[in-house]
């Protein structure tokens, strides 16, 4: 009898420790705090097949195009309503010459690429298709000016180019190449990545120099600039330091950084886009996860010099860098896109969704072809990869009111490592309807979940997911659509609660109205 006892007791034990445990979430009413739709930009870098190839066709492309840009890319991320679009680079902005991408394009000089392959650049796509491309997007551009390489002269000239509508020397090249009246861009980066590829400078040296092309990046009638300091790299929390102190609150629009995921954290081997075990995702989710203190930190370092949070932090190069594809050029940057990615896209958005307070732009790391692809290409063909799913669904939260959410993750646990399985954010649009962005990173466990959503007023839940049954999953140009999105039905109203059946490894976006 006493030993039926023990087992008993310790079958019970068992079926406890195995047990899922309801995870409790409260989301409170909306305060000012906006989810800018900046944050959904995107980046289009001069650099392996991201214009060319991507973007761009040739002369005598058989591809449907308008003006040599490719429409079947444009409709699919109009679908996503890209907000802006950050050009010409990275490293290739502070070696690119604007004047040379302006004018008859049989007449452009060339030049050779030198951080990307050192192949030739023949200068077709410059400024005025880049604005074209803009145009077609419905989208604001993001120009990255030339300060590794380039004189204060040359910035001042091509913003004169862009933003003035009167007499002068720069617009009346721009009227002679056919364009009469001023784009007026605003966001305006000096320089990119200046501690590194942009110029190898001291946080100290770059401060200098930034005010002074910040200067002469003149204010034209319309077009007040939104100027953009290049920020730290990662955990360089000295750089933002100086910067702040030197540069100060009042002079820029928005400070940068730049955070890859790297799956093995070493950058001479990174690790494969689609041949990976548990271990190594376990590991690429945990350096995904550090953007949270990441962005955290240099927060706590701007409101330390900018307390009303007047500079946006701007992560303008962010997403997952793997090795390339084998047999692709080293220098294209040309990686697959997997389930991982989807998962990586869907934390990374929430985590600054829920830092809008100072997060209020960033630029997933490139749009086509190149690392954290939306989109991949071959020939005519074109594919939708699992991220530009994560970005169709999240989409609802561009311009919305942030919601505060509060919960404890349950641990995902591998051996005896763990981190947090559930990330979470929410938002109310101008309609009232409130949606709430879900990612379950465990791949094994489902996760229960009961929604308090107190004084926020709903009546019917619905919702779409993503997911797939590996991890490795991609789509390739033979299966285009192995992940995409589908219908959840994992969600159901009880009292004012909500509750949600979260599967593993799934990115979940519900509507509630
Ligand atoms: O996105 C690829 C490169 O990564 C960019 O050109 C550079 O800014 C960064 O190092």
């Amino acid at each position: 009898m006493k030993k039926t006892l023990l087992s008993l007791a310790l079958l019970c034990s068992g079926i406890f420790a195995n047990a899922q445990k309801e995870t409790s979430l409260s989301i409170k009413p909306a305060g000012d705090q906006m989810v800018s739709k900046h944050i959904y930009g995107h980046f289009s870098e001069h650099l392996g097949r991201c214009i060319y190839d991507g973007f761009w066709v040739d002369e005598n492309s058989t591809i449907p195009n308008k003006g040599r840009i490719r429409l079947d890319v444009v409709a699919a991320l109009k679908k996503i309503k890209v907000p802006n679009l950050r050009w010409p680079g990275g490293c290739f902005a502070d070696e690119y010459h604007w004047r040379d991408g302006i004018g008859p394009r049989n007449q452009r000089p060339k030049m050779v690429n030198t951080n990307w392959g050192g192949v030739v650049e023949d200068n077709s796509f410059g400024t005025h298709e880049f604005l074209d491309l803009c145009k077609m997007l419905d989208c604001e551009p993001y120009i990255a000016g030339n300060v590794g390489s380039g004189t204060v002269e040359e910035m001042a000239k091509w913003v004169e180019y862009l933003n003035f509508d009167g007499v002068s020397p720069m617009t009346a090249i721009r009227k002679q190449n056919g364009m009469e009246k001023p784009w007026k861009v605003t966001f305006w980066g000096v320089g990119n990545e200046s501690w590194g590829c942009g110029g190898n400078m001291t946080a100290d040296y770059y401060s200098d120099l930034y005010r002074r092309y910040a200067t002469y990046a003149r204010d034209y009638a319309g077009a007040p600039l939104k100027r953009i300091a290049s920020g730290a790299n990662a955990e360089d929390y000295k750089w933002t330091e100086t910067c702040m102190k030197n540069i100060g609150a009042g002079r820029m629009w928005g400070l940068t950084l730049h955070y890859y995921t790297l799956p093995t954290g070493k950058w001479d081997a990174k690790g494969s886009a689609t041949k990976f075990d548990e271990e190594q995702y376990f590991n690429t989710m945990k350096n995904c996860l550090r953007m949270e203190e990441i962005v955290t930190k240099h927060s706590e370092i701007m409101d330390k010099y900018d307390p009303k949070k007047k500079v946006a932090l701007i992560v303008d190069e962010w997403g997952i860098w793997t090795d390339v594809e084998p047999g692709t050029n080293p220098g294209f940057l040309y990686q697959q896109n997997s389930l991982r990615d989807a998962l990586i896209a869907g934390t990374t958005l929430n985590i600054f969704n829920n830092h809008s307070d100072r997060v209020r732009m960033a630029n997933l790391a490139q749009t086509i072809n190149v690392l954290q692809a939306l989109i991949l290409t071959e020939k005519d063909k074109m594919l939708l990869t699992p991220t530009y799913h994560v970005f169709d669904l999240y989409k609802a939260h561009m311009d919305a009111k942030y919601l505060p959410i509060n919960f404890t993750s349950p641990d995902y646990t591998l051996g005896d490592k763990k981190i947090p399985a559930l990330n979470v954010s929410a938002s109310q649009d101008s309609t009232g309807a409130i949606h709430i962005s879900l990612v379950n990173l465990d791949p094994k466990n489902k996760i229960s979940l009961n929604t308090d959503l107190g004084e926020l007023k709903w009546k019917t839940v619905t919702g779409q997911i993503l997911t797939s049954a590996n991890l490795t999953d991609v789509n390739t140009f033979t299966a285009a659509n192995k992940v995409q999105n589908a219908k959840f039905n994992g969600a159901k109203k009880s009292g004012n609660s909500l509750k949600v059946e979260l599967p593993a490894q799934s990115v979940v976006v519900l509507e509630l109205k």
